[in-house]
């Protein structure tokens, strides 16, 4: 069993929480995830490692309730137990070669906790990093002091343009290559469409282009074949290969469609009653 030291709401529908895991707190590089099961009749989630205390053993997770896991999961609270938490799965991030170089790190929604511990392993190995961040308005704000403190320059833009920037994150890229900033890396993390978009620009302007892959994970372990994806024309899985991979690779259209395979059973189990299985 594996306790909630902690929990923070960082807004409505996203939520921090750290979890005793001494071994993975040792091992866990940034760009690897847990897989977690609340109880015995729980389903099998994937999260990313969002950062760990090695000292304290703790992992931190951050999670958006999108749907019956994760909102069961937020009604947990620290001094509770989750029945499994295991990892450190996939492979590290690999960023050998960019210390002194300009890369930027670009994170849509809730792909901003998953580009975080990324955009601050790239500033600890001495690149310089700058950070594009695109939320819908301003009340989903997350992390942006810690974004700010793992970066040279952050540029933060609004669907809405509530804090006087809109646009996308594609906005904000363009511009930057407009002007002539030359990177060496873009890093990319968010929706799958907004991924696309990004590789989009990146293959225009000839740019190494990593991006996190999050497909539908059943056993993590490269055995079950459901996180499947098509990257240079070879199958990987995302489980074991990634969830990093070359952006400009990857076949996205493929993966969109994989992406929605469950909608109908997913939206079923959100409005199924645990005492009469009945969907309403
Ligand atoms: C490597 C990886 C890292 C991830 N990191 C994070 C993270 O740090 N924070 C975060 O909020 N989310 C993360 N996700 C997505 C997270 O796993 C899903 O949001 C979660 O599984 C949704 O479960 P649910 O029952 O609440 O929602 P559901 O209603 O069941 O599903 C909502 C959507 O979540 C996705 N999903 C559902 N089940 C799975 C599954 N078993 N595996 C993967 N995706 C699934 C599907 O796209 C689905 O349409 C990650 C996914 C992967 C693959
Ligand atoms: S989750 Fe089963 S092969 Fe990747």
């Amino acid at each position: 069993m594996f306790r909630i030291v902690r929990k923070e709401p960082l807004h409505d529908t996203v939520t921090l929480m750290e979890i005793e895991a001494p071994r993975i707190a040792k091992k866990a590089l940034p760009g690897q995830f847990i897989i977690l099961r609340i109880d015995e009749k729980g389903e099998r989630i994937p999260l990313t490692v969002a950062g760990c205390d090695k000292l304290a053993g703790t992992v931190a997770i951050i999670f958006q309730k999108v749907g019956a896991t994760t909102q069961r999961l937020d009604k947990l609270n620290a001094g509770e137990y989750l029945l499994d938490f295991v990892g450190p799965l996939g492979k590290p991030s690999e960023f050998d070669g960019y210390a002194g170089k300009k890369v930027c790190v670009i994170g849509g929604g809730l792909g901003i906790a998953i580009a975080y511990p990324q955009a601050k392993a790239l500033h600890a190995i001495g690149a310089d990093v700058d950070i594009i961040v695109g939320f819908r308005s301003t009340d989903l704000f997350i992390l942006v002091d810690e974004l700010q403190n793992a970066c040279n320059n952050l540029y933060v833009m609004t669907d809405d343009g509530s804090n006087g920037h809109k646009g996308f994150v594609t906005t904000a890229l363009r511009r930057q290559l407009d002007a002539g900033v030359k990177y060496s890396l873009v890093v990319a993390i968010g929706p799958l469409v907004m991924m696309r978009a990004v590789c989009d620009l990146t293959k225009e302007a000839d740019i190494n282009t990593i991006i996190s892959m999050n497909p539908i994970m059943i056993d993590g372990t490269g055995m079950c074949g459901c996180c499947r994806l098509t990257v240079g024309g070879q199958t990987k899985f995302a489980c074991v290969d990634g969830p990093d991979f070359d952006g400009r690779q990857v076949d996205f259209e493929e993966a969109i469609v994989r992406s929605r395979m469950y909608k109908k059973e997913e939206a079923e189990i959100l409005h199924r009653c645990n005492l009469t299985g009945e969907v309403r």
